[in-house]
């Protein structure tokens, strides 16, 4: 039996990097779209003029970015301590007491027995600690109240 072949179609190598060429396009263009849309529709967790985030809110988002990128590692996410790392947040004296002793700690951290707490003093910003400091204090059932950064401020 004779082999017939099919012609196959294959595309020019001109047409095919149009093809290319033209996804690409497409894709910046969807990029481009949902950026703007992203940043034109969200909130923003800008500073008011005094530097303070608008509200509570605010601090709780930012808060909690700061806290799973800063803090987690040792103290978990759920914020009930990991063991040899970091004691659990959730229900302790000091996340849930007098602010001073909260900011002290994060401010300048601490020797622990056998790990230690670590200074963000130089590493965070006043807005970024009020917000993890805010976050920790009312979560996991705490109720601590709201701290802004220019109790912050005044604290370094
Ligand atoms: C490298 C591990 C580590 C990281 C990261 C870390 N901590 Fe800690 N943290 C500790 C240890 C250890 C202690 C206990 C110090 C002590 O013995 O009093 C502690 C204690 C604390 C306490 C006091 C808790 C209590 O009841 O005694 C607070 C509040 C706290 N950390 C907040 C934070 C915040 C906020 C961050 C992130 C910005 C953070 N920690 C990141 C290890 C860590």
């Amino acid at each position: 039996m004779a082999k017939t072949t099919q012609p196959t179609a294959t595309p020019t190598s001109s047409s095919l990097s149009l093809l290319k060429i033209g996804i690409g396009v497409g894709v910046a263009v969807v990029l481009v779209v949902v950026i703007f849309d992203f940043t034109t529709t969200q909130e923003p967790s800008v500073p008011t003029a005094e530097g303070e985030l608008r509200n509570n809110d605010d601090l709780m988002i930012k808060g909690q970015q700061v806290y799973f990128s800063h803090c987690a590692a040792c103290h978990g996410f759920d914020g009930l301590g990991l063991d040899d790392l970091g004691p659990a947040l959730a229900d302790s004296k000091i996340v849930n007491g007098g602010s001073a002793a909260h900011i002290d700690i994060v401010l300048n951290g601490k020797e622990g027995d056998k790990m230690v707490m670590p200074a963000n003093r130089y590493v965070l910003s006043d807005e970024e600690i009020a917000a993890v400091i805010t976050y920790q204090r009312n979560s996991w059932g705490n109720d601590g109240g709201v701290i802004q950064p220019h109790t912050i401020a005044a604290a370094r």
